[in-house]
C-alpha cells in the first residue's frame, strides 16, 4: 500500500456515511512541502454534508482517526496534514523490495496485449541522425516500460527504404561513384553522393529528369535499378546494425517501405471503394477538411504512391499481423502532420481501431541553433558520439580505478549510457542543442552520475556481508532515509505514470532524484556502524541499489557493479 491509500482508508473509517473509499483517495493531496507531512486530506468536500465550517471538522476528523500509521496528525485551517509513522512504512517498503526485487512496480495490467512500437525508422543511403537516435531510445525505453507493466511491445523499424531519393542515388552512383568506394564507407560515401546530386541539380536541374526516370525503373523492377537498390540497402543496414549494436537495441521487424510496395493496391481500392478519393488536378486526394486538415495526397499524377499510403498499408498490415492494442509511431514533431491525416484517412475507412494509433512525438536536436539537414551534409554522426563518449569514459577510469577488471566493457556501458540517459532526461518534446562535450559529461545530473551512485552503493552491500532475510523488521526513523523510502515507495506510481505518457524522462528523472537521496544519505550517515539499526540501512541500500539498476534497465542503460 501508498501513502495515499493508508490515509485513505484511515480517513475512510471515520466518514464512511458520507464518501466513499475511491472519493477520499481522490480528494488526498501531496503537500508542497514536508513540513506539511506525507498525504494532506482537505475538509472542504464535507463542509456541505455537515453543515459546518471546513476548519471544524478537519479539527473534529483528526480526533477520530485511528494513529497506529501515523506519527502525528496536524490541522492547519481546513487541512488534516498526515505524517505518516516512519518506523512502520521503512519497514512495509523494504520488506517488499526486498522479496520482489527488481520486479517491483510490475503489473499486468497490459493484459499481454501486443503494442506496435514504429520507432527507429532511418532512411537507407544516409546516417542515421541525432533524430532517429531519439526515436530509437525513445522507442526501446517505452518497450521496456511497457513491457514491466505486462503489455508485449513489438519493436518495427519501418526503413525510409523507398522513394524518389533512390533514382538521385543510382544517377549520381553511375555519374560519379564507384563500386571500391561505396564498399570502403558505405553511408559516407552515399550520403556524399546524395549531396553531389543536389549540388549539381541546382546547375544542371536535367539531372532530377534522370532521378525520375531511374526510380521509375525501380518502381517497375527493372534489374539493374533493383540490383543497385538491394545493394545500397543492405550497405546501410550493415551500417545501422553497428550502431544498434553499440545501443544493444533490436527490433521485431524490419519491414521498412519498400515492403508495402504490393500492399498498397488494396489500400487504393478500398478507398475507391468508399468513395472517399477524389481527383484533383490528376492526384488522388482524400479530403479531410472536416478533420482540419489538408488533404492526404494518396497517388501523384503519374501514378506514383507516397509516403503516407505506405504508411496506410503499413497501418492495416500491423492490425492483422499483430491485432495491435496500441499501435505507437515514435517520430519527430515535424511529422505530426502526417500522423494526423493517417489517423483521419484511417477513421473515414470507418476503422475504429485507428483509435489506438498514436504518435509519440519528440523535439528537434539542432547545432549551434540550426536544424540539421543531411541534404547540406550537415549532421552529427552518431556512431563518433558514441565513440567519443566511450573514450572519454575510458580515460575516466583510467584515471580513477586503473586496476578495474573489465574497463573497456564498463567504458563501453558508461560512454553509451550517457549519450542514451543524456537524450532521455528531458521531457521528450522539448527541443535541445547538442553539444558533444554536454553528451559526454560525467558530473551533474548525467547518467553516469546514477551508475556511479549504484556501484558506490554495490560496494557498501559487499563490504558488509548484507544478504536479504525475509521476516527482519527494517525500521528507519530518520529524516534522510525517509526521502529515499518516500521515493522507492513511489516506483510503481513513477513506472505507470512513465508509461501513461510515454515518458521515458519520468524514469530518468526518478532515478536522478534517487540517487542525490543516496548520496545526500551517504554523506551524513555512517551506515556500516554497528548498531541495532545496521540491518535496516543495509536493506535501504539494498533497495536503493535494485530500484537505480530497474530505473536504468528501462531506460536501457547499464548499471555495471564497479566503476
Ligand atoms: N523514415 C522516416 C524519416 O526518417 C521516419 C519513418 C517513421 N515511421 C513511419 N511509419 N512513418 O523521417
Amino acid at each position: 500500500m501508498n501513502n495515499k491509500e493508508i490515509v485513505a482508508q484511515a480517513v475512510f473509517e471515520v466518514v464512511k456515511e458520507n464518501l466513499s473509499l475511491s472519493e477520499v483517495e481522490r480528494l488526498l493531496e501531496n503537500p508542497k512541502s514536508v513540513d506539511h507531512g506525507d498525504v494532506a486530506f482537505p475538509a472542504f468536500a464535507l463542509a456541505k454534508v455537515f453543515r459546518k465550517a471546513p476548519q471544524q471538522i478537519a479539527a473534529e476528523l483528526a480526533e477520530k482517526i485511528d494513529p497506529t500509521a501515523f506519527e502525528k496528525i496536524e490541522v492547519v485551517g481546513p487541512y488534516l496534514n498526515f505524517f505518516m509513522k516512519k518506523e512502520v512504512i521503512s519497514s512495509m517498503v523494504l520488506k517488499q523490495i526486498a522479496k520482489e526485487e527488481n520486479h517491483f512496480g510490475d503489473s499486468s495490467i497490459g493484459n499481454e496485449g501486443n503494442v506496435t512500437i514504429d520507432m527507429s525508422s532511418p532512411n537507407i543511403a544516409k546516417p542515421i541522425s541525432m533524430g532517429h537516435l531519439r526515436s530509437t531510445v525513445i522507442g526501446n525505453s517505452i518497450s521496456l516500460i511497457l513491457s514491466k507493466i505486462g503489455y508485449q511491445p513489438i519493436k518495427i523499424n519501418h526503413l525510409g527504404d523507398w522513394g524518389t531519393q533512390f533514382g538521385k542515388l543510382i544517377v549520381a552512383y553511375k555519374k560519379w561513384g564507384s563500386e571500391e568506394k561505396v564498399k570502403a564507407e558505405p553511408i559516407n560515401e552515399l550520403l556524399r553522393l546524395y549531396v553531389e546530386f543536389h549540388e549539381k541539380a541546382e546547375e544542371e536541374p536535367e539531372l532530377n529528369d534522370e532521378a525520375r526516370a531511374w526510380f521509375k525503373r525501380l518502381e517497375e523492377n527493372d534489374s539493374e535499378a533493383l540490383e543497385l537498390w538491394r545493394w545500397f540497402r543492405s550497405e546501410s543496414l550493415n551500417e545501422f546494425n553497428k550502431i544498434y549494436g553499440m545501443l544493444e537495441i533490436d527490433f521485431d521487424s524490419y519491414n521498412g517501405e519498400a515492403f508495402y510496395n504490393d500492399k498498397m493496391d488494396e489500400v487504393v481500392t478500398m478507398l475507391e471503394e468508399k468513395h472517399l478519393l477524389q481527383t484533383n488536378e490528376g492526384a488522388e486526394i482524400v479530403d479531410l477538411e472536416k478533420y482540419g486538415l489538408n488533404p492526404a495526397l494518396i497517388k501523384k499524377s503519374d501514378g506514383a504512391t507516397l509516403y503516407i499510403t505506405r504508411d496506410l498499408a503499413a497501418a492495416l498490415y500491423r492490425k492483422r499481423e499483430y491485432n495491435f492494442v496500441k499501435s505507437l509511431y515514435v517520430v519527430g514533431n515535424e511529422q505530426s502532420g502526417h500522423f494526423k491525416q493517417l489517423k483521419a484517412v484511417l477513421k473515414e475507412m470507418d476503422f475504429d481501431w485507428s483509435d489506438e494509433m498514436i504518435h509519440i512525438p519528440f523535439g528537434l536536436i539542432t547545432k549551434d541553433g540550426k536544424k540539421l539537414s543531411t541534404r547540406k551534409g550537415k549532421i552529427v554522426l552518431l556512431e563518433e558520439v558514441l565513440n567519443e563518449a566511450k573514450d572519454s569514459a575510458f580515460a575516466q577510469i583510467q584515471e580513477k580505478n586503473p586496476d578495474l577488471p573489465n574497463k573497456e566493457e564498463v567504458a563501453h556501458q558508461v560512454g553509451v549510457g550517457a549519450v542514451v540517459f543524456h537524450d532521455l532526461k528531458n521531457d521528450r518534446l522539448n527541443n535541445f542543442d547538442f553539444s558533444l562535450e554536454e553528451v559526454v559529461r560525467f558530473e551533474g545530473e548525467t547518467g553516469p552520475y546514477v551508475q556511479y551512485t549504484h556501484a558506490r552503493a554495490m560496494t557498501i552491500l559487499e563490504k558488509s556481508g548484507f544478504s536479504v532475510e525475509n521476516e527482519t523488521d527494517y525500521a528507519l526513523n530518520d529524516a534522510d532515509s525517509w526521502e529515499i523510502i518516500k521515493l522507492l515507495q513511489s516506483y510503481p506510481e513513477v513506472v505507470m505514470q512513465a508509461a501513461d505518457q510515454y515518458e521515458p524522462s519520468v524514469i530518468a528523472k526518478h532515478s536522478i532524484k534517487l540517487a542525490q537521496a543516496f548520496n545526500k544519505y551517504y554523506a551524513h550517515t555512517k551506515i556500516l556502524v554497528d548498531d541495532e539499526q545496521k540491518n535496516a540501512r543495509l536493506a535501504l541500500v539494498h533497495a536503493v541499489t535494485v530500484i537505480l539498476k530497474e530505473d536504468l534497465r528501462l531506460l536501457g542503460v547499464h548499471a555495471p557493479n564497479k566503476m
